[in-house]
């Protein structure tokens, strides 16, 4: 039920900090240990590559995913699109794990991917909202998002979601591994639930912004470096699927390799900065599109933000900023939506599970 609020996605993304708090409960135990299934550990520890498979949103988790992995289980993670991979499988390293990432738990093309891996004798792991979907029953494990059900089409909260067990699965392979970490999720994830809860209260400066870049343009960009390029990538899908802009996310690097050219007078480029590595580069890209006549919107993280940028975002752990960035972007993407008389809940064209290939 959608209650006081006037669409199915607002509510959602109003619920973020809620589900990032009642997933942490959910994967602790008493002793405050990670409270995970001992097959799923030790599939972790055994496999010697992840293969995560997806599409839309939860691809683009799936690539935030493979950051944690990497960089705090120090496994190597491929991120596929579910419906190239299965008709143009890669080579497979030896030992390989599948993680199937879908909300719905029932996207075709995701599980015409499990149907084959399964075949080729290989073990699966599901992280869905629903535990009874096609894709949690046919998969060896599951791990259960806990996001309560998503109704808007655009998805929000499954993806904050998506990311925060990630993170949870990484820590818990790190140390099943025996490697030594400076990160406490648990106490991360609390921080991001506050920083969240610090956004979804500025919705007015949002709309503004909505109103000022959006509210009349053709297309948009969305250029970021690093995990801000894959939040880039998330928040130009929710902003096409929902208002019918045409949106694009890039990689800041990539600009001068040909998309610079598309950039004209009054053209909105969202440019995420959260990340200290490439604050600088960043930056410097923000500047070439300016020149070139772009409408240019920095959001960017308190700690690293300057003068004139849009929007500042409390300061999370450099890995957690995904799931706190993408707040400002899709609350923009909504009003941007509810101001071009979209129907928020229900885009053209679109169905909540794609249940065909
Ligand atoms: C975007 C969106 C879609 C889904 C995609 C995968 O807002 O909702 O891109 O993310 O269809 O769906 P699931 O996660 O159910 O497999």
């Amino acid at each position: 039920e959608k209650g006081t609020y006037p669409h199915f996605m607002l509510k959602e993304i109003d619920e973020q900090p809620f589900v990032i708090r009642k997933i942490i409960q959910e994967y602790q135990n008493e002793n405050d240990e990670i409270k995970l299934d001992p097959e799923i550990r030790q599939a972790m520890k055994d496999c010697d590559r992840i293969y995560i498979i997806a599409a839309g949103t939860s691809y683009h988790a799936g690539l935030l995913g493979k950051q944690f992995i990497e960089k705090l289980a120090n496994i190597p993670v491929e991120v596929h699109v579910a419906s190239e991979f299965s008709y143009n499988m890669p080579l497979l390293s030896e030992k390989p794990l599948f993680v199937y990432i879908s909300q719905s738990g029932e996207t075709a093309d995701s599980r015409s991917v499990l149907v084959q891996t399964k075949e080729l004798g290989h073990p699966a792991l599901t992280v869905t909202n629903v535990p009874g979907s096609t894709l949690s029953r046919e998969a060896d494990y599951t791990m259960h998002l806990h996001a309560g059900p998503e109704i808007a089409v655009a998805s929000t909260k499954a993806y904050t979601a998506q990311m925060a067990v990630l993170a949870i699965l990484a820590v818990d392979t790190a140390r099943a591994k025996g490697i030594e970490l400076d990160f406490d999720p648990m106490q991360e994830l609390a921080i991001v639930a506050t920083a969240m809860e610090a956004l979804t209260d500025q919705k007015e400066k949002l709309e503004d912004l909505a109103s000022e870049y959006l509210s009349t343009t053709r297309n948009c960009f969305f250029i970021g470096r690093g995990i801000d390029y894959y939040v880039g990538l998330e928040g130009s899908l929710k902003l096409k699927e929902i208002s019918y802009i045409q949106a694009e996310g890039f990689a800041g690097g990539e600009l001068k390799h040909g998309t610079i050219a598309l950039i004209e007078d009054g053209t909105p480029v969202i440019a995420l900065a959260t990340q200290e590595n490439v604050n600088y580069s960043i930056r410097g890209n923000v500047q070439e599109v300016e020149a070139r006549g772009a409408n240019s919107m920095i959001i960017s993280m308190e700690g690293l933000n300057k003068d004139g940028d849009a929007f500042v975002i409390p300061q999370v752990h450099d890995l957690m900023t995904p799931l706190v960035s993408v707040i400002p972007l899709q609350l923009v993407s909504y009003y941007a939506a509810l101001h071009r008389d979209c129907d928020v809940d229900k885009p053209r064209n679109l169905a909540k599970s794609v249940t065909v290939e």
